[in-house]
């Protein structure tokens, strides 16, 4: 059967663990794995812009000894899609040349057609929905600035967004209690939070939101916070941040969190907007490490849903 990433609800905890394992031994020693995708094509079709992603995704490839191709389905120099060209007969095109898709897009829709008409694997880059390579790295982070993650507690400040429903299914699979500090304007997705909250007892788990980002930093091991303006959202900007001015996490707010606390963010940021530079400048801050991670994690994902590594 075809595995795919298409949120995180494609994968159970132990499967999530699993990935986890990998990546850290892939990055312990990545030349032990320096042909594992010998022969194989991967094609990046992305319709917004970005940099980690694409970049850790290419030189991941390249690394594993696969070929990246990286495929624009925007503007006058992209893929038939961006002209209408539905993502039925993408699907199938693509299957007859290339091992594996990953996919950035506006519509979770895009994805799931590609991952259902297709036969090749399907990964979720980014999507409106969601973003679960960045909550693989993000977890991989944790693990190893808090010397493992079971029982600490996450703070994600701000909009509720495609982030923040990724974590909420990471902290159900990894074994973290998350709180979602945001306006009650801009709630998590009731979709991702409501299932994180099915699985948050089975899991040993609490998942919660509190509007007061203040009162929500009590045993705080990590404050997470994203971009207020996310990609598609520009026309919205004004609007959103007036509904988020008292989202910033600046030193006062990590100053309630615990002695520390962890800084976390997905980039690109915006200092001076959801984040002083105090903040994601200081030593509490682990973004860059975030940013490596996704490296690692996204190369133990496509060994896994490649077949060139076993699930268990
Ligand atoms: N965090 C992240 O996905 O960054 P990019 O948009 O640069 O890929
Ligand atoms: N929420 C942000 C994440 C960027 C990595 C966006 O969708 O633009």
């Amino acid at each position: 059967m075809t595995r795919h990433l298409r949120s995180l609800l494609d994968l159970n905890a132990d499967e999530f663990e699993r990935i986890l394992l990998l990546s850290e031994k892939l990055k312990r020693e990545p030349s032990a794995y320096a042909t594992k995708l010998s022969g194989k094509s991967l094609a990046l079709i992305f319709s917004k812009s970005s940099t980690r992603t694409r970049v850790s995704f290419e030189v991941g490839i390249h690394q594993l000894g696969g070929q990246p191709l990286f495929l624009s389905a925007a503007g006058s120099a992209g893929l038939q899609v961006s002209r209408g060209e539905t993502h039925y007969d993408t699907a199938k095109v693509m299957s007859r040349y290339v091992d594996g898709l990953i996919v950035r897009t506006f519509h979770q829709a895009h994805v799931d057609s590609l991952a259902e008409h297709g036969s090749i694997p399907v990964i979720n880059a980014l999507t409106d929905v969601c973003h679960p390579c960045q909550a693989l790295a993000d977890v991989l982070t944790m693990r190893e600035k808090l010397g493992g993650v079971r029982g600490k507690k996450l703070v994600f400040v701000g909009p509720g967004n495609n982030v923040t429903s990724s974590l909420l299914l990471a902290a159900t699979r990894a074994g973290f209690n998350i709180t979602c500090a945001c306006p009650d304007t801009l709630p998590p997705d009731p979709k991702f939070f409501e299932t994180a909250q099915q699985e948050a007892a089975a899991a040993g788990v609490e998942v919660t939101v509190e509007t007061d980002p203040r009162a929500a930093m009590a045993g705080a091991d990590a404050i997470y916070t994203d971009t207020w303006v996310s990609m598609g959202q520009e026309e919205l900007a004004t609007n959103l941040k007036a509904l988020l001015q008292d989202y910033v996490v600046n030193d006062e707010l990590m100053a309630l969190a615990n002695p520390e606390a962890l800084f976390m963010h997905c980039l690109p940021a915006h200092r001076g907007e959801e984040v002083t530079a105090s903040v994601i400048d200081s030593p509490q801050s682990v973004i860059f490490d975030e940013a490596e991670n996704r490296l690692h994690t996204q190369k133990a994902l496509l060994l896994l849903l490649m077949e060139a590594e076993p699930w268990s």
